[in-house]
């Protein structure tokens, strides 16, 4: 199925659009990111080659973390720590669960995690009953992208905190980017 460009759902609750290249992809994994607080939990869903890490890494900057951020499918979890960026606001645990074994959901430590940061976990919905209030999301390529560089983006929210986060992040995509907040807008 294709998405128009830039077409957002009519439920509050669910915003979708696309992207045009990496770059575009990461800038909507960084308005997200921005919106997020410790505790939020992002899951990614979409085939290989669809565009999770890159998301992954948009939402890093988000969070003011500048680090490089690989894919960890060989490692399970990538920390990343607030302390080493400064102005980062929240620590973010990024996860592939493409390996993870039925059952092992409760050994990754992800309630403790959760004190101090973010989670953002790839092959995400292996999470989704256990982490019930997150924001769920899906890129897909789009049918007929000769070129494969259109990435549809659909962000879904359950839960409340869930509702919250897609809630402002539909109003902030709705809208023009306002004018740079006064901190950080020095010349
Ligand atoms: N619009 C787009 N958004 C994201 N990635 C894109 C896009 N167009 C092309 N790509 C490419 O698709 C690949 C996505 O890789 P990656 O993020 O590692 O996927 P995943 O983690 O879902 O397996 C990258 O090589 C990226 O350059
Ligand atoms: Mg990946």
């Amino acid at each position: 199925m294709r998405h128009p460009h830039a077409a957002r759902a009519h439920l509050s609750d669910v915003h979708s659009l696309s992207t045009d290249g990496p770059l575009a992809t990461q800038a909507v994994g960084e308005a997200l990111g921005a919106l997020l607080t410790a505790g939020d939990v992002v899951l990614l869903s979409g085939g290989l080659g669809a565009g999770k890490t890159v998301f992954v890494q948009g939402l890093a900057r988000g969070l003011g973390l500048l680090g490089a951020v690989k894919s960890p499918t060989f490692t399970l979890v990538h920390e990343h720590h607030a302390r080493a960026w400064p102005g980062a606001r929240t620590d973010l645990a990024h996860l592939d669960l493409y390996r993870l074994e039925d059952g092992r959901v409760a050994d990754l430590g992800l309630d403790e995690f959760l004190d101090h940061g973010v989670v953002a976990a790839e092959w995400g919905e292996r999470l989704a009953s256990a982490m019930p209030d997150h924001v769920h999301v899906i890129l897909a390529v789009p049918d007929g992208d000769a070129l494969g560089t259109r990435r549809t983006v659909r962000v879904e929210a359950r839960g409340k905190r869930g509702r919250a986060i897609v809630a402002a992040f539909a109003a902030r995509s709705a809208s023009p980017p306002p004018p740079a907040p006064s901190a950080g807008a020095a010349a």
